[in-house]
């Protein structure tokens, strides 16, 4: 199985989504069947790794994101992965645009199917340090859905 993350920059929520769920995965013994990867739907940040704030506050989680470069999300993605999941619905919007009518990928906002109380993940880039945790608090919860739907599904 393959799960896509997608937000705006690729720097900030999709490569916090992209390292909580393969680190769940690992805990759960099934990182060797689900490959995970993230994109952005722009391309300021294309090849650089996350933001250094959203590094820093994974980290103190026990998530090391620093492996990962940033890259645009195109439509061969959606041959590629299995399910396309955004971040908020700007990014949804975005996606479904550049989907082509035949793509077999799933697309969903990733909260509205595996969140609670919000249905977008908010982007924290211009706020505080309180943005990346609320980020965090909100992906561990979603992916820990994911899994349970993962499991199922394998
Ligand atoms: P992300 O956050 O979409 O969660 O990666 C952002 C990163 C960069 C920018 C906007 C949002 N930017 O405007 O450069």
């Amino acid at each position: 199985m393959r799960v896509l993350f997608v937000c705006l920059g690729n720097i900030c929520r999709s490569p916090t989504a992209e390292g909580v769920l393969r680190h769940q995965l690992q805990v759960a013994g099934l990182a060797d069947q689900v490959h995970v990867a993230s994109a952005g739907t722009g391309d300021w940040h294309v090849g650089k790794a996350p933001d250094a704030r959203t590094c820093r506050a994974a980290l103190s989680r026990g998530y090391d994101l620093s492996a990962q470069r940033a890259q645009q999300v195109s439509a061969r993605h959606f041959a590629e992965y299995d399910l396309v999941l955004a971040m908020d619905k700007s990014n949804l919007a975005h996606l479904q645009a550049l989907r082509p009518h035949a793509a077999s990928a799933e697309l969903d906002l990733f909260l509205r199917r595996y969140g609670a109380a919000l249905d977008e993940v908010p982007d924290p880039y211009y706020g505080g340090a309180d943005g990346f945790e609320q980020v965090l608090d909100l992906i561990e919860a979603a992916c820990q859905a994911l899994v349970v739907e993962i499991k199922g599904r394998l």
